[in-house]
């Protein structure tokens, strides 16, 4: 099949690189002139494992092409993918479709014979309608069908989800256009992975409803937590004794300084106005918006109390920022809020990501970087755990101990266990964990 990927950032780079290595020739395009430039040249323009190999491969077996400018590959293309950026819009919280509808605009122009044109974006419920009636608006003429194929990938493992998802969920009212996204996914066929053919809104709506189920999963532990702080209770194994019971499952029940990411909070966002605007509010999920939000700052105050009540003139150290390991993305990053909040009462912040400090930059400026966890931590009087990178997992303890102007040691995601803390000789806090 010919692919067109409209797009390339974290979803249609991952994704036009999967496709082209299931034999398809893909062309990935973006407006960015620079990640283009970089794809051309074998830089990738963001951090995720194992990509730059997957893309040089397919590059160099001439499945896999990088462009600026898409009339060329739509023109030429059985289907193309829609895989632009659906942040939040300011104001409202409602997704931002402006960049999707721009894409179909400047699809339609292109389209010359039957094309599937496929929104991969997450897109609230009825956006298949809207770009197909833009499409027809612009070429009545034109010969497509408008599909919807949300994604489920997870940053940092994005390539083996992509290859092995729990499922492929593809919207569609057309025949002619199923078969062409079966043929697209025939590889995962192969591999049995369900294929599951729904209605267009149905496909668009799952989407929403997965990233809200899990975002509530998140929650409910996070509050759990703080419930067993208060009684005496370990949040780790209350999670592995729910978390066994096959109706519940195991995944999704860490607890930790709240949700953030490029996904979740804007998703749980725009589900919630969708809602709202079709009269069926989702108070579930308006609830998780809130006790999220309130939780970042809250994870800010347990570092001022560990600290004895006050950070100010103090230096805080922040291991991880990141709103996940195994990313470079910043996109509503815990470390954001919390880091704020630290600033704002008065502490000093350094901090040390291992992929995530240049897009950290443009978001907190005015921080001081360090060069590695030691340097990071270097006359501190608190470190923070914030994103759990495996780098973070197995820290020189008693060098730690020797460098830091004050022993306290707050690890936001668990990672290490209370009693070996303490006998390292540090004031030890943790999240959902009776030592807290
Ligand atoms: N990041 C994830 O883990 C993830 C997972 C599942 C779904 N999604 C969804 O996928 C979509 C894309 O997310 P992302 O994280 O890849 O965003 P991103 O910001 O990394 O990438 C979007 C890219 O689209 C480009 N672009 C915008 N308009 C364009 C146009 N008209 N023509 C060509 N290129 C254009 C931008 O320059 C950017 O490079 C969003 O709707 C998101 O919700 C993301």
């Amino acid at each position: 099949m010919k692919i067109a990927m409209i797009g390339s950032g974290y979803v249609g780079l991952v994704t036009g690189a999967c496709f082209a290595d299931f034999g398809h020739q893909v062309v990935c395009i973006d407006k960015d002139l620079d990640k283009i430039a970089a794809l051309r040249g074998g830089r990738m323009p963001i951090y995720e494992p194992g990509l730059d190999a997957l893309v040089a491969d397919n590059m160099r077996e001439n499945r896999l092409f990088f462009d600026t400018e898409l009339a060329e590959a739509v023109a030429d293309a059985d289907a193309v993918f829609i895989a632009v950026g659906t942040p939040s819009r300011r104001g409202d919280g409602l997704a931002d479709l402006s960049y999707v509808y721009a894409a179909a605009h400047e699809i339609a122009r292109a389209l010359s014979s039957y094309t599937v044109v496929v929104t991969k974006s997450t897109v609230p419920v009825g956006t298949g309608d809207e770009v197909e009636r833009i499409i027809r608006e612009v070429q009545p003429s034109a010969d497509f069908a408008v599909v919807s194929n949300p994604e489920f990938l997870r940053e940092g493992a994005a390539i083996g989800d992509f290859k092995h998802p729990d499922r492929v969920v593809i919207g569609v009212e057309d025949d002619r256009a199923a078969k062409v996204m079966n043929e697209i996914y025939r590889p995962l066929y192969l591999n049995s992975t369900p294929v599951l053919v729904m209605g267009r809104r149905a496909a668009e709506l799952t989407k929403y409803a997965a990233n809200a189920f899990l975002a509530t999963k998140v929650t409910f532990i996070n509050e759990i937590a703080d419930l067993c702080e208060q009684v005496g209770a370990d949040v780790q194994e209350v999670a592995h004794g729910i978390g066994l019971d096959n109706r519940i499952g195991r995944m999704f029940l860490h607890a930790g300084p709240g949700y953030g990411g490029s996904c979740f909070p804007k998703d749980t966002l725009a589900l919630v106005k969708t809602a709202q605007d079709h009269r069926s509010p989702l108070r579930i999920i308006e609830t998780i918006v809130a006790i999220n939000d309130q939780r970042k700052r809250a994870m800010a105050h347990k570092v001022i109390a560990a600290c004895g009540g006050s950070v100010r003139g103090k230096t805080i150290a922040i291991l991880g920022l990141t709103f996940k390991p195994d990313t470079d993305d910043m996109r509503d990053a815990p470390s954001l809020s919390i880091i704020a909040s630290l600033k704002d009462a008065g502490a000093k912040v350094r901090a040390y990501d291992p992929e995530g400090m240049e897009n950290a930059r443009a978001l907190l400026p005015d921080i001081v970087y360090a060069a590695d966890p030691l340097g990071c931590a270097e006359g501190a009087d608190a470190l923070v755990i914030v994103t759990e990178w495996g780098a973070f997992r197995a820290l020189d303890f008693a060098r730690l101990r020797a460098i830091m102007a004050a022993p306290v040691l707050v690890d936001l995601r668990n990672i290490y266990e209370p009693e070996s803390m303490r006998a390292h000789g540090f004031i030890y806090r943790s999240v959902g964990r009776s030592e807290a």
